[in-house]
């Protein structure tokens, strides 16, 4: 598809999104503070962590607290893994009943040994009988849209992922996202894109997602395989504004970096989210790896890590944001300053 496709609308069923820039499900990430300033960059939908259905039907708490969306999140897709039938089709039939989404995808590409040995996730492609039965007890328990990511193989010599998309569809999923690695690789494997354009030969909508680094990465994923969205993952780790880049670069041909205003800007007010929805302990816990993620790349950030490392106490979370903003804000006065 041409890029220009990626900025209008799509439906997935019922689901309407008004852009094909998705943020991809990421466990221990995107959380609710870090949706909400995915969303407010852009991005046509979102996605919660992934949910163990079996701890769901448990009523775990932590569980529940991971289905929280912020106010006006909508599209809001929830997804959720097992290899229980029962147990999914539960999972969803609550999460439709409690209005907490309106799309649930199933995750058939994990290869997290805990996960898989559960016989969820990428498990579940070695076993496609059970595969369906899961898919179809899902689809088959609710009205919303339900669709499902996986990795496009098993192996780089296998099509196992691919092999499985047009049953996936005859069977009522509305939309399959394929991240372009097989289950052998590790996400630093450089993706191969070609499947996703042999997936988007199976069936549609087809999602691509794998490796979009940059906003032209994004652009060159829709042009080379013709998928009929884009899933950025680890594009968007410290990078937030990436979709409003890919939309830049979309409409004018160029994309601006972020003035170190703003980018300090979405770092405290991320900061201020995590705190109030996780509480002081966890919050500054969760946005370490977020605060080091938004200052790769910009000079003395060595420091700046080690002291947002070194702190248990909100205030001097913020202290040490703004030093470094300061400390920056006078080397880009005094030598100017290299963006990515
Ligand atoms: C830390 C981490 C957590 C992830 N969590 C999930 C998850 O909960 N559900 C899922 O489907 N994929 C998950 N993924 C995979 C990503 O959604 C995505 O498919 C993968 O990173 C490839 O895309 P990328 O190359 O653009 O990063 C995770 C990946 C990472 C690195």
């Amino acid at each position: 598809m041409t890029s220009q496709r990626l900025l209008t609308p799509i439906a997935l069923g019922a689901c309407r999104l008004s852009n094909r820039l998705i943020a991809a499900p990421m466990a221990g990430i995107s959380d609710l503070p870090f949706r909400t300033i995915l969303k407010s960059f852009g991005a046509g939908m979102t996605f919660s962590e992934m949910i163990s259905t079996e701890a769901f039907v448990r009523g775990h708490e932590k569980t529940r607290g991971i289905l929280k969306r912020a106010e006006g999140e909508t599209p809001f897709g929830v997804q959720i893994f097992g290899g229980n039938p029962a147990a999914m089709a539960e999972t969803a039939r609550r999460l439709e009943a409690e209005g907490l989404c309106e799309l649930i995808d199933i995750n058939l590409g994990c290869p997290v040994k805990k996960v898989m040995r559960s016989g969820a996730g990428a498990a579940l492609m070695r076993e496609p009988e059970r595969l369906f039965e899961v898919v179809r007890s899902v689809v088959g328990a609710v009205s919303l849209p339900v669709t499902v990511k996986l990795r496009a193989c098993a192996t780089p010599k296998d099509t196992a992922g691919l092999d499985l998309i047009p049953d996936l569809f005859s069977v009522g999923v509305r939309a399959v996202t394929v991240h372009a690695r097989c289950v052998s690789w590790s996400f630093t494997h450089p993706p191969e894109w070609g499947w996703i354009e042999k997936a988007a030969a199976l069936g549609r909508p087809l999602i691509g997602n794998g490796g979009v680094m940059s906003p032209e990465d994004a652009v060159k994923m829709a042009e080379q395989t013709g998928c009929d969205g884009v899933m950025i993952a680890r594009g968007y780790l410290g990078r937030p504004w990436i979709f409003r880049e890919i939309r830049q670069l979309i409409e004018t041909g160029a994309w601006a970096p972020i003035s170190l205003e703003e980018r300090f800007a979405t770092m405290r007010l991320h900061t201020r989210m995590s705190l109030e929805t996780f509480g002081e302990r966890q919050g500054i816990l969760r946005m370490r790896k977020h605060l080091a993620w938004y200052v790769k790349g910009l000079p003395l950030n060595a420091e700046f890590r080690r002291g947002v490392n070194a702190t248990h106490d909100p205030e001097q979370l913020f202290r040490a944001i703004d030093a470094y903003d300061d400390r920056l804000k006078r080397k880009e006065r005094g030598e100017g300053l290299v963006e990515r």
